[in-house]
C-alpha cells in the first residue's frame, strides 16, 4: 500500500501477494469500464490558433470531413474569403461504431494583421482560462453529477511555412499558451514548400521552441508497452510539427480517383497521402491515438495546476482551506463558528468598557471622598481651635486674671478697662 494516498486517521491495510485458485472475474472490469464509457460517450474539444490566412478554418473542415461546418457557398474570384473576426466553436456529435463524441472545435480570429500584434494572445488565453473557471465552478456546485467538459483539451498552432524560423509572434503567443493546453505545432500549407526544406524547417521549428522552453505536447510512452505501440508513438513523434495540407473540395486525381487535396499545374496533393504531408498522422494523433491521453493531461495536468494557482491567488491555503472552498457544509461551519468568535469578541469589548467607566466613577468618589474627609478635618480644627481659645478666656475670666488684649482689637482694649 502506498502511504502517500492513506489519510493519516486512516490505518494503513497490510499487503499480501495472493495467488488464486479459480476464475472470479475481475479480469473483466476493463470490460465494465469499455462499456459504461461507450454508453456515456465523450466530450473533447480542439483549439486551432495561428496568423491569419494560414487555413485553420480549411484544416478544421479537413479534419472532421466537413461535417462541423456547413459547406461553403464557391466564391466568385473578385470574391475574398471571409475572415474568422470572433472565436467561433463549432460543436458536432459524432457516432462511429457506436461510440459517441461529441466534439467542439474553436476557431479563432488569424493575428500578424495589426500594426501591433504585441496582445493578439490575450482574447484566446482569457477564453481558455474562462472554461476552466466554468469547469471549476461546475465541481463547486452541490450536484456534481452533471459536469460539462469545455475545457480545451489540444491547440493545433499553425505555424507560416516561412522557411526559416519561428517568428517572435509565434514564440509569444506560444509561451502565453504551453502552460494551459496542449501545444500541438503544425507547419501550414505544407504544399508551398520542397520537401526537403520542410524537413530543414521542422528542425529549426523544433530548436527555436526548445530554446525558449516552450512545452508542446509529447506522446507519453508507458513501460511493457507492446513493440506495435512503440514503434507507433516514434513515428508520430518523429513528424513533430505536422507538415499538413487542408482542402475541403474533392477532386479528380490524373488516375480518375476522387480525393481530398489541391490541384497545381504540376500535380495533385492529397491531403490523406502520408507521402505527401503529415495530415494522417496528425489525425492519428489528435483522434485515434492520443485523445484520451490528451483529455487526461488537460485535467491531472494543466487544469491541475491553474486551479491551484487560483485557489491560492483567491487566499485558500491549504487542503483543508480548498475543501471548505467546495464543501458548504464545512464552509457553513466555518461561518458559525466565525460569528461566535465575532459575538464573544463583542462581549469582551463591552465588559472591559463597562469595568473601566466603573472603575473611573470610583476614583471619582473617592476622590471626592477625600477631599471632604479634608475639608471635615479643617473645620475640625479650626473649631478645636476655636473651643480652647474660648476655654482658655474662661479660664482667666475665674481665676480675675486679666485678658491679655489683641494688638489693634479695640473690643479687647473696651474688654480690659471695663474690668480694671
Ligand atoms: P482566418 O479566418 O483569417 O484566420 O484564416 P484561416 O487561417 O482560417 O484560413 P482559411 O482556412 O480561411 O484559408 C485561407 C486561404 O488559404 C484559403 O484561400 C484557402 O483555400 C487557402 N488554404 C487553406 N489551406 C491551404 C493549404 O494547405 N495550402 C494552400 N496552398 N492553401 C491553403
Amino acid at each position: 500500500s502506498d502511504p502517500s494516498f492513506a489519510p493519516s486517521n486512516v490505518p494503513s491495510v497490510p499487503t499480501i501477494r495472493k495467488k488464486l485458485m479459480g476464475y472470479v472475474g475481475f479480469a473483466n472490469l476493463p470490460n465494465q469500464v469499455h462499456r459504461k464509457s461507450v454508453r456515456k460517450g465523450f466530450q473533447f474539444t480542439a483549439m486551432v490558433v495561428g496568423e491569419s490566412g494560414l487555413g485553420k478554418s480549411t484544416l478544421v473542415n479537413t479534419l472532421f470531413n466537413t461535417t462541423l461546418y456547413p459547406p461553403k457557398v464557391p466564391l466568385a474570384p473578385s470574391e475574398e474569403r471571409p475572415k474568422t473576426v470572433a472565436i467561433e466553436s463549432i460543436g458536432a456529435d459524432i457516432d462511429e461504431n457506436g461510440v459517441r463524441l461529441h466534439l467542439t472545435v474553436v476557431d479563432t480570429p488569424g493575428f500578424g494583421d495589426f500594426v501591433n500584434n504585441d496582445d493578439s494572445w490575450r482574447p484566446i488565453v482569457e477564453n481558455i482560462e474562462s472554461r476552466f473557471d466554468s469547469y471549476l465552478e461546475q465541481e463547486n456546485r452541490v450536484n456534481r453529477s452533471k459536469i460539462v467538459d469545455n475545457r480545451i483539451h489540444a491547440c493545433l498552432y499553425f505555424i507560416q511555412p516561412t522557411g526559416h524560423s519561428l517568428k517572435q509572434l509565434d514564440i509569444e503567443v506560444m509561451r502565453r499558451l504551453h502552460t494551459k493546453v496542449n501545444l500541438i505545432p503544425i507547419i501550414a500549407k505544407a504544399d508551398t514548400l520542397t520537401d526537403e526544406e520542410v524537413l530543414q524547417f521542422k528542425q529549426r521549428v523544433l530548436s527555436d521552441i526548445a530554446y525558449h522552453n516552450i512545452q508542446i505536447f509529447q506522446a507519453p510512452t508507458y513501460e511493457n508497452e507492446d513493440e506495435e505501440t512503440i514503434a507507433e508513438a516514434e513515428e508520430i513523434a518523429s513528424k513533430i510539427p505536422f507538415a499538413v495540407v487542408g482542402s475541403d473540395q474533392p477532386i479528380q486525381t490524373p488516375d480518375g480517383r476522387i480525393v481530398r487535396g489541391r490541384v497545381y499545374p504540376w500535380g495533385v496533393v492529397e491531403v490523406d497521402n502520408e507521402d505527401h504531408c503529415d495530415f494522417v498522422k496528425l489525425r492519428q494523433m489528435l483522434v485515434r491515438t492520443y485523445m484520451e491521453e490528451l483529455r487526461e493531461y488537460t485535467n491531472d495536468v494543466l487544469y491541475e495546476n491553474w486551479r491551484t494557482e487560483k485557489l491560492l491567488s483567491m487566499g485558500v491555503l491549504q487542503d483543508s482551506s480548498v475543501f471548505k472552498e467546495i464543501n458548504p457544509a464545512a464552509r457553513l461551519q466555518e461561518e458559525r463558528v466565525m460569528h461566535e468568535a465575532k459575538l464573544a469578541k463583542m462581549e469582551a469589548e463591552m465588559k472591559m468598557v463597562f469595568s473601566q467607566k466603573v472603575q473611573e466613577k470610583e476614583s471619582k468618589l473617592k476622590q471626592s471622598e477625600e477631599e471632604l474627609y479634608a475639608r471635615h478635618k479643617d473645620m475640625k480644627d479650626t473649631l478645636e481651635k476655636q473651643r480652647n481659645d474660648l476655654e482658655d478666656k474662661k479660664r482667666r475670666l475665674e481665676s480675675g486674671r486679666p485678658l491679655t488684649p489683641e494688638k489693634g482689637s479695640t473690643q479687647r482694649k473696651k474688654g480690659f478697662l471695663r474690668s480694671t
